[in-house]
């Protein structure tokens, strides 16, 4: 019998739990504790028995809009829903931006609980109460935080997914347990192997939300020490405008791991090659047979155009989390612009030209 986890996350909105237990989603519609669910299109078929009206969202970016927020808060209203309705969301994390907005608005705010369905968000996101909303074309530009009351991981949902969705998840846990330290990095090398079996899921997820935990709870506004977890964004999200988005983020989060690497190997950190993050992440993106041909059609001076705007940078130089000899990772300034950006080019460079031969 597979392993119950639990956690309980301290924030200003409110404290919340986390169960995380095989089995949780047929458990929950059985039980039949909330008013109306907010789903994914994609499991409509597993909702036939809720009994309770189910709101389904297309679980893409050009649907993760305002339009499709009023739709949600509609779709409460059409369900009935009061101040002390309890409202189900389930999905990745698109559902999760889509239903923390809509639940925060709908009669100023009304409670909610979260069952995440990719790795993402399983091992990820559904901590922290972020909300991010496309606008006008542009990613991400409207955001709250509103924590929901509750979690409920069920880590059966990882078996359908594709092997890039697998590895994206993974990305982002290897860098929140490299950002964290030696001991939690080490600890994710010990249970990965067994992180996508019926068994090996629960613990593996319960280590990386511990280790990602001690961010949210010591830094709630991405003030200090939160901004650490933007290891390998800048690169990765560069690299993604490169490709024209024809990687996903979450891959693009080793790229940009692989290329922090290099980055800071060429300044005096050599080992970092062949290091056992940079052999992980090189496994990672290696899990994704085409990775190679869509990485080999980067535009490197539309990635070195998204680097130089990265949202991180500041008037002093361009901001960058790198790797801190023996303790996870750093924020470094560096005020030589052109030097800095050139360097950064060279990474990637190597990067592209060692994932494609
Ligand atoms: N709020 C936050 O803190 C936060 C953090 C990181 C990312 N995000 C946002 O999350 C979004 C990406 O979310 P994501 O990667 O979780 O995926 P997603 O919600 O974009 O879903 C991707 C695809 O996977 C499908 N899917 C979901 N669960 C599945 C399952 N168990 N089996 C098979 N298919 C499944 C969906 O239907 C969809 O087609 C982005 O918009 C990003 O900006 C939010």
């Amino acid at each position: 019998v597979a392993e119950s986890f639990s956690l309980r996350i301290a924030s200003s909105g409110g404290d919340y739990d986390v169960d995380i237990s095989t089995g949780l989603f047929a458990e929950v519609i059985e039980r039949g504790q909330f008013d109306a669910v907010v789903s994914d299109r994609y499991f409509l078929p597993k909702l036939q028995s809720a009994g309770v009206p189910v709101i389904a969202v297309e679980a893409d970016e050009g649907h993760k809009n305002l339009a499709t927020v009023e739709e949600v808060v509609v779709g409460f209203k059409s369900a009935g829903l009061h101040r002390a309705s309890r409202v189900l969301a389930v999905g990745g994390g698109v559902v999760q931006d889509v239903a923390t907005l809509a639940a925060s608005l709908y009669m100023r705010g009304i409670a909610w609980t979260y069952m995440p369905t990719t790795l993402m968000a399983m091992a990820d996101s559904c901590i922290g109460g972020k909300s991010s909303i496309n606008a006008g074309g542009m990613k991400n530009l409207i955001g709250n935080i509103y924590p929901p009351t509750s979690v409920l991981i069920d880590p059966d949902f990882i078996e359908s997914l594709s092997a890039e969705g697998i590895a994206g998840g993974m990305s982002e846990a290897v860098k929140i347990c490299f950002c964290r330290g030696p001991e939690a990095f080490d600890r994710y090398l010990e249970l990965t192997p067994a992180a996508s079996t019926p068994e090996g899921g629960a613990p593996w997820l319960h280590h990386v939300l511990t280790s990602k935990q001690w961010f949210i709870e010591i830094d709630e506004f991405d003030r200090k020490e939160r901004r650490l977890l933007n290891f390998g964004h800048t690169f990765g999200h560069a690299m993604e405008a490169g490709v024209g988005f024809s990687i996903s983020h979450g891959l693009a989060v080793s790229l940009g791991i692989l290329s922090a690497l290099r980055f800071t190997a060429d300044s005096g950190g050599a080992d970092l090659i062949g290091s056992p993050l940079d052999a992980h992440c090189k496994q990672l993106v290696e899990m994704v047979p085409d990775v190679g041909e869509r990485l080999a059609l980067i535009d490197i001076d539309q990635f070195e155009a998204a680097f130089r705007h990265d949202k991180k940078h500041g008037s002093d130089g361009l901001h960058l989390i790198l790797p801190a000899v023996g303790r996870g990772v750093e924020e470094v300034v560096v005020a030589d612009l052109e030097p800095g950006v050139a360097a950064a080019r060279k990474a990637v460079e190597s990067v592209v030209s060692e994932v494609t031969s």
